[in-house]
């Protein structure tokens, strides 16, 4: 199945004046759309330069085009320990194995998305930058690398790629600059990442039973007045606030006064420093950077000797569920002012949740399903920012700041006969009753097969009643459930999937999309493995070609994963 929205070519206006158009090509490796929106964003403002754009995610990109190409722009995030995200994994090795052909002639830059928390901080986007210049690529413009808070630095890298791009354009470029800028501006008035819309929370309910270990909210949010629209496979993004409670006695231990107002950004927004530890500053995770910076500050020896050279062990454990408060506590940094601290926190960033909704089945409404996230560790209860906030502190009738982030990965098959294979365990299920709330409303004729599983059938089944009705209806051709905890021997999933691999292969023959939803390092890895086994049982395949097979139906989109 090919996608038709995802390769794109933008022919700009090109300025009467100006010289042959520059054709630029635009790749994309993302796992949630961050970089696929940045993208569509990059295109649009090249293109306005006078341009020629093409715009793709690298997944769709024929790599023997490479040597035709003259400016590469290159957006990619990493996951995981260091790796490329689903859709930049064959492009990505293709550039480092042997037939990657010589680039020189080509120019290139790269904007590369990650998160300081994790050791392999942006290491896809650092590989691309290195392999294109060993290869005889020129940069055009450094290598910018984000953390979780891209917005800043992802606009410093276009608007350098911008300038470097039109020069030699003359004046003529330069004028259309200013337009693509006055129009982004304009469009700020859609609700987005950068500007999300307060929702009311219509519906917020506990979907587990008593006696059950978790807690799982299903909350129902309107959008109505919004014009914000999504589809089955897309996030909402959630602009969640601290726990109160951690930030009273963050206060309390470095001494500080809550109706102090501070300056939060470069641009001189003021917030009172209560409010700006609640909505603004990230404070329950910590990264290196911020111990580094922490340690010059406050200029205390034993944190100096933790983030100096041959501690890197004992300060990767330290950092593991610990929070600000135990820093400050631990390291006694009680006396450093406010304004400096806050100044080398990292912006709270948004939460991505899968929609589990179908805007067809309920219009002006959005549904999330979230599990709540509450712990102890180091004698301290810990509590996930953004869940336990949806489970203590918002009832139907409040409000939250919030945007939907289009997931270009994970999408139903354009085809409604096309059938399809779901699997989801736990909160992995959500996307999956927006699948098939949509296919009920377009009444799409294709099968569809889910596998769901999570610890009791009697308080963990999420949304037993919907997929019973739907299995009634015939909507929904099978259902395959593993609850782990009921029986002496754990059974997941996975365990299902092996069971059925007869028919799954199958449906695999008929050329069925296959969709996997939630925990990435162990459930979908191991739902991968157990896939390439079925394709050697039942298929006959080598475990060689049964990856290659795996890697094909990545590239035709026929197995799409939403995985964090
Ligand atoms: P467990 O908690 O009993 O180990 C949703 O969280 C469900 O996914 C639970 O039943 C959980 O089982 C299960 N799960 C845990 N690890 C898994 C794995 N590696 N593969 C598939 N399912 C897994």
């Amino acid at each position: 199945v090919s996608s038709p929205e995802s390769t794109q070519v933008h022919q700009g206006n090109t300025p009467a004046e100006s010289s042959a158009p520059k054709e630029v090509t635009i790749l994309f490796g993302s796992q949630t759309g961050n970089c696929s929106g940045l993208a569509q964003k990059l295109s649009k403002r090249l293109s306005e330069q006078g341009a020629q754009v093409t715009v793709s995610s690298m997944s769709d990109f024929k790599p023997n085009s490479l040597k035709k190409v003259q400016n590469l722009l290159i957006l990619v995030s990493t996951h995981g320990e260091g790796e490329p995200p689903d859709n930049a994994i064959s492009f990505y090795e293709f550039l480092h194995g042997k037939r990657a052909p010589q680039l020189e002639g080509l120019a290139y830059s790269v904007l590369a998305l990650g998160d300081t928390s994790y050791e392999f901080y942006c290491q896809t986007g650092k590989d691309f930058d290195k392999r294109l210049e060993e290869l005889g690529g020129k940069r055009l413009a450094e290598r910018v690398d984000c953390d979780v808070d891209f917005d800043e630095p992802a606009a410093d890298w276009m608007n350098a790629v911008l300038k470097a791009l039109s020069e030699g354009n003359g004046a003529a470029a330069t004028r259309a600059q200013a337009a693509g800028a006055a129009q982004i501006a304009a469009g700020e008035t859609e609700y987005s990442r950068t500007h999300p819309f307060q929702a009311e929370i219509l519906e917020n309910l506990n979907l587990n039973g008593r006696g059950s270990d978790r807690e799982t909210r299903h909350v129902e949010i309107s959008l109505e007045g919004s014009g914000l629209q999504y589809e089955p496979g897309d996030s909402l993004g959630i602009c969640p606030e601290n726990h109160p409670e951690l930030v009273d006695q963050l206060m309390d231990a470095m001494d500080w006064n809550p109706e102090e107002t501070i300056t939060i950004n470069k641009h001189g927004d003021q917030l009172a420093l209560r409010e700006a530890l609640l909505r603004h500053y990230e404070i329950s995770v910590l990264t290196k950077p911020l111990l580094v910076q922490a340690a010059e500050l406050s200029g205390s020896e034993p944190l100096k000797e933790l983030v100096g050279p041959g501690r890197e062990q004992e300060l990767k454990a330290y950092m593991v569920e610990r929070d600000l408060l135990d820093l400050v506590q631990d390291y006694r940094l009680k006396g450093i002012p406010a304004p400096s601290f806050t100044g080398i926190l990292r912006k709270l960033p948004a939460r991505l949740y899968s929609i589990a909704s179908s805007s067809k089945a309920y219009p002006d409404e959005v549904h999330v399903t979230v599990r709540t996230v509450r712990y102890e560790a180091h004698g301290r209860d810990r509590y996930g920012v953004c869940s336990v906030q949806l489970a203590e502190r918002l009832a139907s009738g409040g409000s939250l700041p919030v945007y939907i982030q289009h997931n270009p990965n994970f999408k139903l098959p354009v085809n409604p006969d096309t059938p399809v294979i779901m699997i989801g365990p736990g909160t992995g299920v959500a996307p999956f009753r927006a699948f098939l709330g949509e296919r009920e409303e377009t009444g799409a004729e294709g099968k569809n097969w889910l596998f769901y599983g999570d610890q009791h059938f009697s308080t963990d089944f999420l949304y037993q009643t919907e997929w019973q009705r739907w299995l009634k209806d015939g909507l929904l051709t099978r259902m395959d459930v593993a609850f782990s905890r009921d029986t002496d021997q754990k059974v997941y999933v996975q365990h299902r999937m092996l069971e059925k691999s007869r028919e799954l292969y199958e449906w695999l023959q008929e050329g069925a999309c296959v969709y996997v939803c939630g925990d990435e390092k162990k459930m979908a890895h191991d739902v991968h493995a157990t896939l390439a086994i079925i394709l050697e049982r039942e298929g006959g395949l080598s475990p060689e070609a049964a990856a290659e097979y795996l890697l094909q139906m990545q590239q035709e989109k026929r197995y799409q994963r939403d995985v964090y």
